[in-house]
């Protein structure tokens, strides 16, 4: 059933006054400069004793370290101070075990929607590895609101190969917040793994996509190399998507969302409005996200 409620004009721009994963805090060495592209311009990081430093001409941009990553904040017209610091998620060790990045065509909504769509895992992501449609069945996650975006509560993860990495009794639970940053817990008694994908706008035709991981096993650490060329076919199979939702872009008259299969996607468009509507109001962000068990096959 169409969501008549969903706005289906709303700007695809990546939301102002809040935090985004601008570079890897290894990146950015002491005695030389790290150059990186970030919201239509180039962010100039320096690296002294002092922290992470930006270029003056970069004002009103400001930088963060926290957790092993640059936050860069991105303001509004105004040029506003940031009112707090980046979001923290404690990844196991505090420090990035596992990064790896594309460069994703199209505005950053667009990427935002291969994030929550429920169907581009098993059909945009069909490796051995990891799943494939064959083994599609109903699934019914539960969801609640969190500060800043929603839940799936924690679930035992049933057709992926890749989590019997970290051994049995597996749990997982999916978080997602505003601007797009997607955290995934995995963990059963022994481990927990901390995997989080960020994006961020490059300029108003490109967002680079990250997938990190945090975690302190030391088995993880041995197979990671080996778990890199899956990362990497992983991403480039969402720069192919996007490619292709580029070509179509000029025929996609009016966007159709659908319930329950569209649903996390409409939370994000209707939290980032309320978002937009709280700054330019001064008030509080009111999370128009309620608990709900949502259905679908994937
Ligand atoms: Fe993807």
């Amino acid at each position: 059933m169409p969501d008549a409620a969903a706005p289906t004009d709303a700007s695809t721009a990546a939301p102002e006054g809040l935090w985004y994963v601008a570079a890897i805090a290894r990146q950015v060495r002491a005695g030389s400069e790290h150059a990186e592209p970030v919201f239509g311009r180039t962010l100039r990081l320096t690296r002294d004793g002092q922290g992470v430093a930006i270029d003056a001409s970069s004002d009103p941009i400001a930088v963060r370290e926290s957790e092993g990553l640059i936050w860069a904040w991105l303001a509004g017209p105004e040029g506003e101070a940031p009112p707090c610091g980046p979001p923290v998620f404690n990844g196991p060790g505090g420090k990035v075990r596992f990064v790896e990045e594309a460069l994703l065509p199209g505005p950053y909504d667009d990427a935002v929607y291969g994030l929550l769509d429920p169907a581009h895992g098993p059909y945009v992501h069909a490796s051995p590895l990891w799943r494939s449609s064959r083994t599609l069945r109903e699934k019914a996650k539960d969801y609640v609101p969190s500060p800043l975006g929603f839940t799936m509560l924690a679930h035992e993860p049933k057709n992926s190969a890749a989590y019997k990495l970290i051994g049995g009794g597996v749990q997982v639970e999916i978080g997602f917040q505003l601007p797009a940053l997607r955290s995934e817990w995995i963990s059963n008694t022994a481990n927990k793994v901390l995997g989080l994908t960020t994006l961020t706008p490059v300029d108003a035709n490109s967002t680079r996509i990250r997938q990190i991981f945090y975690w302190q096993s030391p088995l993880l650490s041995l197979v990671s190399p080996f778990v890199r060329p899956f990362t990497r076919g992983f991403l480039q199979q969402d720069v192919h998507i996007m490619t292709l939702r580029q070509r179509a872009a000029p025929w996609r008259l009016r966007e159709m969302l659908i319930r329950d299969g569209d649903q996390l996607f409409i939370w994000y468009r209707r939290m980032k409005a309320e978002w937009a509507r709280a700054r330019a109001s001064g008030q509080a962000f009111e999370n128009p996200v309620r608990p709900a068990t949502l259905r679908w096959r994937t």
